[in-house]
């Protein structure tokens, strides 16, 4: 791979700093870095990615002084937040002053930023004087990355570097939640912070989960995060489908093993015999976000055409879970 992939943060911050991309781990799921500031450096996140330029950035920044820096009206609950989940997998919606490009945030008068918790992320942040707008490193629609040779695979021919810092820890990419002024805050994107740990610090919280066209966060578009196998949800399985011509390989992906929430297709039973996988064996959320975006990849590489899913239980992380299997299974 020719040195492409490796831990070298000082190489990363210098390709960074003369306005090259590179691949950055964090916690939640791999993104594509290059210069927040930097309209130039902006733009060639989008043309890497095959991005449409309505979908605005999060800007990764180093401390909750460096987002001050681009952000402003900071209510109660955008600081206690903050103070809560930071370094971690939580975008505050913020209102944005004028230092922020209006690449990164297609117009909007608002900015997305965070603090990623991951060593290497956060050492090579302190290294620079300019936050990172990174999207999560995938070419627009696809599965997001978990590790970095999931970046490799799909944008190593188009990215000088990438840092590895190992698999993501979370998986799941972070929760967004808008904090505006004159508004109650909102939910955005379902992520690796459950609504409920959202709501121990700042009580009971809305959502808008928008699923159109034009969302607020793209994010949020009815089909995303799609493999190329054809995905279904295991309630559509229907015993024609079990039937399909032998070049058809075919997989089922359960939530665990303890519990098969739908009972209506009795799965060992058949022939030809479809392989079964399992997101968390024993039932974790957190496990099953962790392995969700890698096992979707996984059906592609080893070359399965059909794959049928379980719904993970609507607790925890389970929510954000289905979130991402229904628009993964959208039609596109
Ligand atoms: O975990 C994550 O958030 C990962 C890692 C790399 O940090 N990043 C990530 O980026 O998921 P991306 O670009 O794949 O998704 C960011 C989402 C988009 O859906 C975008 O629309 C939304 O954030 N977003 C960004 N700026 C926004 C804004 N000003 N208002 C509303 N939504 C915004
Ligand atoms: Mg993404």
């Amino acid at each position: 791979m020719g040195g492409k992939i490796g831990t070298d943060v000082e190489l990363a911050a210098g390709l960074l700093r003369s306005g090259k991309p590179v691949g950055l781990p964090t916690e939640t799921v791999y993104g594509l870095a290059a210069n927040g500031l930097d309209p130039n450096a902006i733009s060639q996140i989008f043309e890497i990615k095959n991005r449409p330029f309505f979908d605005p950035l999060i800007l990764h920044v180093a401390s909750i002084q460096q987002a001050m820096e681009f952000t402003h009206s900071w209510s109660e609950e955008a600081k206690q937040l903050a103070a809560a989940f930071w370094p971690g997998p939580l975008t505050l919606v913020l209102p944005k002053n004028n230092l922020v490009p209006d690449l990164v945030t297609s117009g909007n008068p608002t900015v997305a930023v965070r603090i990623p918790n991951h060593s290497i992320a956060l050492e090579l942040l302190q290294q620079l004087d300019f936050p990172l707008a990174a999207p999560s490193a995938n070419p627009f629609g696809y599965v997001s990355p978990t590790t970095a040779m999931h970046v490799f695979d799909q944008l190593g021919d188009k990215v000088p570097y990438i840092l590895d810092g190992g698999p993501c820890m979370r998986g799941l990419e972070s929760t967004i939640v808008a904090c505006l002024p004159n508004q109650q805050p909102k939910i955005l994107r379902l992520g690796s912070i459950s609504v409920h740990e959202i709501s121990m610090v700042i009580g009971e919280i809305d959502e808008s989960l928008t699923q159109n066209s034009n969302p607020s966060a793209p994010g949020q578009l009815d089909q995303h995060y799609s493999p190329y196998c054809k995905l279904e949800a295991l309630e559509n399985l229907t015993f024609a489908q079990t039937q399909l011509p032998t070049t058809a390989k075919k997989a089922i992906l359960l939530f665990s093993k303890t519990k098969i929430q739908n009972q209506l297709v009795d799965i060992d039973n058949f022939t030809p015999k479809i392989d079964k996988f399992y997101l968390s064996e024993n039932g974790d959320t957190n496990q099953a976000a962790q392995q969700l975006f890698s096992m979707l990849r996984q059906f592609d590489a080893l070359k399965y055409t059909h794959v049928w899913f379980e719904w993970a239980p609507e607790t925890g992380l389970g929510r954000a879970i289905n979130d991402r299997l229904r628009r993964a299974a959208a039609k596109r």
